[in-house]
C-alpha cells in the first residue's frame, strides 16, 4: 500500500486538491444531468427537496468523507480496511458503482465530442426545435457513431489516467474551470432575457407541493450523490491525498457550495430557455442538447460560444471520468498488486463493453426494456444513483459515526487547533439524521427495482 501512495501524483497544494475534488464533482450531473431531472421531476419542489438533503446530508457526508481519506491517508477500500478489516467491502461497492457510472456517463461523454465536432463545422446553428432533435436522434440512431464516440471518450480518459498527467489536468483547471463557470454565467444572462423566460424562472423556483412524491424524493438524493461524487470513495481516496496542516471545514465547504452553484447556474441557462423556444421540459437526457445550441444561435457569437462551451462541458466531464476510472484503478493496484497500466486498460475495455448497450439503448435497442419501463441507460443510472451511491453514504455514515466515532473525527478535522462551530450538529446529522433518512430512501429504492424485476 505505502509503495503504490508513493507512485500516486499527490496535491502540490490545497488548491490543487479543491480543483481536483471540485473537478470530480462538477461534471455532467450539474450540467446535464441537473436540467433535466429537474425538468422531469417537477421543477420547484425538486429542487426544495434537492437543497434540503444537500444539507442534511451531502454536505455532512463530504466532510465526513475527507476526513476518513486524510486521517488513514489510504485508499478508498484501505481507509475503511484499516479502522476496521470487516468494512473493506464499502470501498469494494465503491469501485463496482464506479464502473457502471462511467458506463452511461462515456454514453454522454461521447455526446459531448460530437457536438463539439458539429459545433466547429456549424450545424448546430439554429433555433428550429424540429431540427435540433433530428440531430440530437440522428446522431444516436447511428450505433456506429455513438459507439465510436463514447469509445473517444473512454480513450481520453484512459489516457488521462494511465500517463498520470492529472497534475497537468490540475494545473489546466485552474483555467478551464472559472471559463467554465462565466461562460455559463453569460448563458444563463442570455437564456434568462429571452421572451417569456419567467415562466422557466417559476417552474425553477416556485415549489408545487403537489409534485412531491416519493420518486421526487429518491431522484432528489440519487441526484445529491451523484453531483457531490459521493457514496463510491472518490473523496475519500482524493481526501488521502489532502496535507494534515490543510483546513478540512473549509475544503469541504467549498466543494458542495461551487457544486451547487454551477449546476443552479445551469439550470438557470437551460430551463428559461426551454420554455421560451417552446421546447418539451420533460423530455430527459436530450435537454441540454437540444435546447443550449438554440440558445447560441440566438445570441452574437453564438458559433464561437457554442465551441467554447463543448470545449469546456468536455473539460468538465473529463476531470469527473477520471476521478471515477481512478478510484477502479487504485483498487486493482493497491488490493489486488496488479500493474497500474494494464489494469486500467483492462476496467476501460469492460467498461466499454457494459457501456455499449447503455449507448445503444438511447438508439436502436430504444424499445428494448431491462426491467419494466428502463432501458439499459436508465437501468445503470436507477441502480447507481438511487441505490450504490445512497448505500455507499449511509455506510459511511455509520463507518464514521459508529466505527471511527465521530470523536476522533473531529479530531482530525481539528487537529491543528481549527474551530469547527458546527461540530455537534455536524456529529448529530452523521449518527441520527443520515443514517435512518437515507435509509428509509434507500430501502424504497430497493422496492421499486425489485417490483420491476418481479412483474
Ligand atoms: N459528480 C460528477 C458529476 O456531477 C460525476 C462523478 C464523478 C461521480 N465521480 C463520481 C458521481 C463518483 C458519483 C460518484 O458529473
Amino acid at each position: 500500500m505505502k509503495e503504490s501512495l508513493q507512485k500516486r501524483d499527490s496535491w502540490n497544494s490545497k488548491l490543487g486538491f479543491i480543483l481536483a475534488t471540485a473537478g470530480s464533482a462538477v461534471g455532467l450531473g450539474n450540467l446535464w444531468k441537473f436540467p433535466y431531472t429537474v425538468g422531469k421531476n417537477g421543477g420547484g419542489a425538486f429542487l426544495l427537496v434537492y437543497m434540503i438533503f444537500l444539507l442534511l446530508i451531502g454536505y455532512p457526508l463530504m466532510l465526513a468523507a475527507i476526513t476518513l481519506g486524510r486521517k488513514t491517508k489510504l485508499c478508498a477500500v484501505g481507509a475503511y480496511k484499516s479502522i476496521n478489516k470487516n468494512w473493506a467491502f464499502v470501498g469494494f461497492l465503491g469501485v463496482l458503482c464506479g464502473f457502471f457510472i462511467l458506463a452511461f456517463y462515456s454514453t454522454v461523454g461521447g455526446w459531448v465530442i460530437y457536438y463539439l465536432i458539429e459545433a466547429i463545422k456549424g450545424n448546430l446553428n439554429t433555433t428550429n426545435s424540429t431540427l435540433l432533435a433530428n440531430i440530437f436522434t440522428q446522431f444516436i440512431s447511428s450505433p456506429q457513431k455513438s459507439i465510436l464516440y463514447q469509445a473517444i471518450f473512454l480513450i481520453i480518459t484512459y489516457l488521462i489516467v494511465v500517463k498520470g498527467i492529472k497534475n497537468g489536468i490540475e494545473k489546466a483547471s485552474k483555467i478551464m474551470m472559472p471559463a467554465l463557470l462565466i461562460m455559463i454565467i453569460i448563458i444563463a444572462f442570455r437564456s434568462l432575457s429571452l421572451p417569456n423566460a419567467i415562466e422557466g424562472i417559476k417552474f425553477l423556483f416556485i415549489p408545487d407541493f403537489s409534485k412531491v412524491n416519493l420518486n421526487v424524493i429518491m431522484n432528489a438524493l440519487g441526484q445529491v450523490f451523484f453531483s457531490l461524487s459521493i457514496g463510491m470513495g472518490v473523496i475519500v481516496t482524493y481526501g488521502s491525498y489532502l496535507d494534515k496542516k490543510e483546513n478540512i471545514i473549509l475544503a469541504s465547504t467549498y466543494i458542495p457550495l461551487l457544486d451547487t452553484f454551477v449546476a443552479l447556474v445551469a439550470g438557470l441557462a437551460t430551463i428559461p430557455a426551454v420554455f421560451s423556444f417552446n421546447f418539451e421540459i420533460a423530455q430527459g437526457p436530450s435537454l441540454m442538447f437540444i435546447t443550449l445550441p438554440a440558445v447560441f444561435s440566438s445570441m452574437s457569437f453564438g458559433y464561437l460560444f457554442c465551441i467554447a462551451f463543448f470545449i469546456l462541458v468536455l473539460f468538465a466531464a473529463l476531470t469527473s471520468s477520471i476521478s471515477m476510472l481512478e478510484v477502479c484503478v487504485s483498487y486493482f493496484v493497491d488490493e489486488k498488486n496488479k500493474k497500474r497500466s494494464s489494469s486500467a486498460l483492462l476496467i476501460t475495455l469492460v467498461i466499454f463493453l457494459i457501456g455499449i448497450p447503455a449507448t445503444l439503448s438511447m438508439g436502436v435497442l430504444k424499445d428494448f426494456k431491462l426491467l419494466g419501463s428502463l432501458n439499459f441507460f436508465d437501468f445503470y443510472d436507477k441502480l447507481t444513483s438511487n441505490i450504490f451511491l445512497p448505500l455507499g453514504g449511509f455506510l459511511l455514515s455509520i463507518f464514521v459515526g459508529y466505527v471511527l466515532t465521530t470523536k476522533l473525527a473531529l479530531d482530525e478535522i481539528c487537529i491543528n487547533g481549527e474551530k469547527f462551530i458546527l461540530a455537534s450538529i455536524w456529529s448529530f446529522l452523521i449518527k441520527y439524521i443520515v443514517p435512518p433518512l437515507v435509509f428509509i430512501i434507500l430501502i424504497n429504492s430497493l422496492k421499486e427495482l425489485f417490483t420491476l424485476i418481479i412483474n
